[in-house]
């Protein structure tokens, strides 16, 4: 099957919170409690919340599509720090593919398209957070030379879950 990857702008934003949200599920269901993601979810991936990332100037997204039907399989979110330069420092804030659709390279398609764009901004680091029972993520990050910098809460829903911050020096 063939794939496209192309940066998100404005009028993606109800592909991007789908694929956002149906992502989350299928990663953390089993994991966290079904009521934080789906409070989760509704809250900080809807429509609207990316409608509004995506005119921003200090957020970036991809989105990868089917060749066949452009249907979105995955997408990544960068986002800018809050300095005069929008991309002095940055963090992955998603990066997931739908299960299906792992192990085919497309995680390293947005990683590679994310990492490029940020040096082309001279993005001095990159960070990220992720859930400290994703082991799958951790290992594909520290491929990249990601390190655990601190541990720390992230609240979804009613609960904390625990989340490393990992960091890239660029
Ligand atoms: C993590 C994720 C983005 C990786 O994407 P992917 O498309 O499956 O990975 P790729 O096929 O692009 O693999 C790229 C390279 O990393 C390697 N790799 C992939 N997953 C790996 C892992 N868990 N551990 C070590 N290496 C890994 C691959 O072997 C490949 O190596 P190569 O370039 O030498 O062939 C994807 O599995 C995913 O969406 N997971 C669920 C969502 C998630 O947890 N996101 C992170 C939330 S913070």
């Amino acid at each position: 099957m063939d794939f496209q990857l192309r940066r998100c702008g404005p009028g993606d934003e109800s592909a991007v919170s789908l694929i956002g949200q149906a992502t989350i599920l299928e990663t953390y269901a089993g994991i966290a409690e079904g009521s934080d993601l789906y409070s989760y979810v509704t809250t900080g991936l809807s429509v609207e919340s990316f409608r509004r990332l995506l005119a921003s100037d200090r957020a970036c997204a991809w989105i990868v599509e089917t060749a066949v039907g452009k249907c979105a399989v995955g997408y990544a979110l960068l986002l800018g720090g809050d300095g005069t330069e929008p991309f002095s420092v940055a963090e992955l804030e998603r990066l997931y593919l739908l299960y299906r659709f792992h192990g085919l390279g497309l995680g390293k398609r947005l990683m590679d398209e994310a990492l490029s764009f940020a040096r082309s901004k001279n993005t001095k680091s990159m960070s990220l957070r992720v859930n400290s029972l994703n082991e799958h993520a951790i290992a594909f990050y520290e491929r990249y030379g990601f390190k655990t910098v601190s541990e720390e809460p992230f609240r979804a829903g009613e609960r904390d879950y625990q989340v490393f911050v990992m960091q890239l020096a660029l």
